[in-house]
């Protein structure tokens, strides 16, 4: 009997929304295909956007959306992605695939498939390659709301209210293709190019501490453990400027990838053994460790911790199916592909207290996606399950908790806890808790005592199914959640969590 506590009294960080985030890049068919098909497709769409796609990205509340990259982005022009379409330029994606990229999905596109998902916008900007004045003109076009170069343009190009750019990422993985730059080099860089990017809707366009329609900056951060980038950057961009950092900038990203077999031989996405599904359960747990590295150097800067740890890309990085574009990045989804999203989205709201946002790679069709499409066909990946299974932590409270587990694996080298878990107040006042059985075969009983929180009710949903099940368009729904039994006595929950399982509980007073 695994015992569980729950304090409900003891409230800890804020799990902001943006945990729950999502990256879109023009890679594969994530864009193309994936979420835009164009107002001419027979696939049903509202102004070329998915209709399928959103809906169902809708179910798992999106709360923000990173585009146009990841690698891409420092390559991106955002000039060639506006204006009739028919005028666009056509282009080779050098990064991804070699294949043209005819810029009819840019900015307008985008900033339309964020009002459909109601979602916040995170827009990265192109350091790599672009000229400050490039990114400058950009923030202006996208926010502007006065007479202005690019505040007419966009008018004339249809839309001439601005949009509201919540989040800005000044150029991405600049210690590799973002322009392989040192940490001292990129500090410089960002410190450049974030003066010119305008809080233009900001009293008397001073960039102030807060108000509404803010763009938070986020500058790029370490791959994996480069602790030297994090602290390297950080001593460059707090260097003279102490007092005004917050308001230049507003948080500092993380990449880190899961792969088994390493960034070489990645292995196979759904041809694994029990040996590999505990190796990749451990290196996923890596995200933790990562977490309290570089936040012990955020830490040192900033202790009032005002500067958020931004993992804007996670997840799993498999070989591609056999037969699909290596450059497209395009991967199945399995049980193991959902623990794995269960373990890191149990470690950003145990660490919501540095962790602002995260945004899972990719969206649709590459990576670890949480939908994938074939022509008008679509299927919600294991991965979609975990994401409806969390949203409800979304803006809700961490509370206190402590779970015993216990080691479990085949290798030394990558021992597991057997179970994995976070708990929250949610805005309306109920407990939300999320557990996974790491376990391929064993069941556990736990029983959690809960205090500070008179429960009364408490419903459960399960997703539940062998470790290489996943969901195919021939048979979409092999893994889905179904409702689960939970006992509630006397502030004591009972239940027995199956092997091989992500669990969600909602507890009513
Ligand atoms: O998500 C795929 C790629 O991984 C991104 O373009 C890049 O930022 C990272 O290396």
């Amino acid at each position: 009997m695994s015992k569980y506590y729950i304090n409900a009294a003891h409230k800890k960080s804020r799990i902001h929304k943006e945990i729950y985030g999502h990256f879109s890049e023009h890679l594969g068919r994530c864009i193309y295909e994936g979420l835009y098909v164009g107002e001419n497709s027979e696939i049903p769409n509202v102004n070329g956007m998915r209709t399928d796609v959103v809906e169902a990205l809708k179910e798992i509340r999106v709360p923000v959306l990173r585009w146009p990259g990841g690698c891409f982005a420092d390559e991106y022009h955002w000039k060639d992605g506006i204006g009739p379409k028919e005028t666009r330029k056509k282009m080779i994606n050098t990064h991804w695939g070699g294949v043209v990229e005819d810029n009819s999905f840019g900015t307008h596109e985008y900033m339309e498939l964020c009002r459909q998902l109601g979602c916040e916008t995170y827009v990265n900007g192109n350091l790599g390659s672009g000229t400050v004045q490039e990114m400058s003109e950009w923030v202006e076009y996208m926010t502007f709301n006065g007479v202005s170069p690019m505040a007419d343009l966009r008018a004339k190009n249809g839309h001439p209210e601005p949009w509201k750019v919540d989040f800005f990422g000044v150029g991405n993985e600049n210690w590799g293709c973002g322009g392989n730059m040192t940490p001292e080099f990129y500090g410089n860089e960002y410190r450049r190019y974030q003066t010119y990017v305008r809080q233009y809707n900001s009293p008397g366009m001073m960039a102030a501490e807060e108000y509404p329609g803010k763009i938070r900056k986020i500058a790029c951060g370490p791959n994996v453990d480069d602790t030297e980038w994090t602290d390297g950057v950080l001593r460059t961009l707090f260097r003279h400027c102490e007092k005004r950092l917050h308001g230049n900038a507003d948080g500092l990203s993380l990449h880190y990838y899961t792969h088994p077999e390493g960034w070489e031989k990645k292995g196979s996405a759904t041809d694994f053994d029990e040996k590999t599904w505990y190796k990749t359960l451990s290196k996923a747990l890596y995200m933790e460790d990562l977490i309290r590295m570089h936040g012990a150097i955020m830490d040192q800067y900033d202790p009032e911790k005002k500067l958020g740890l931004i993992v804007d890309e996670w997840g799993t990085w498999f070989n591609v199916e056999p037969g699909t574009n290596p450059g497209f990045l395009y991967q199945q989804n399995t049980m193991r592909d959902a623990l794995v999203a269960c373990l890191n989205l149990n470690i950003f709201n145990k660490h919501s207290d540095r962790v602002r946002m995260a945004c899972i790679a990719q969206m649709v069709n590459v990576l670890q996606a949480v939908i994938l499409t074939e022509g008008p066909k679509m299927v919600k990946t294991p991965t979609w399950h975990v994401f409806d299974l969390f949203k409800e932590h979304q803006e809700a409270v961490l509370l206190d908790s402590f779970l015993e587990t216990k080691e479990i694996g085949e290798e030394e080298e990558y021992m597991v806890p057997n179970l994995s878990e976070s708990a929250s107040l949610d805005p309306q006042g109920r407990l939300q808790i999320t557990m996974g059985n790491l376990s391929v075969t064993e069941d556990y009983p736990v029983e959690a005592f809960i205090t500070g929180f008179a429960g009364k009710k408490a419903a459960a949903r399960i997703l539940h199914a062998p470790m290489r099940a996943m969901n195919t368009f021939e048979e979409p729904e092999t893994v889905k959640s179904e409702d689960f039994q939970v006992e509630l006595t006397e502030g004591k929950l009972s239940f027995t969590i199956p092997a091989c399982s992500v669990l969600q509980i909602t507890v009513e007073e």
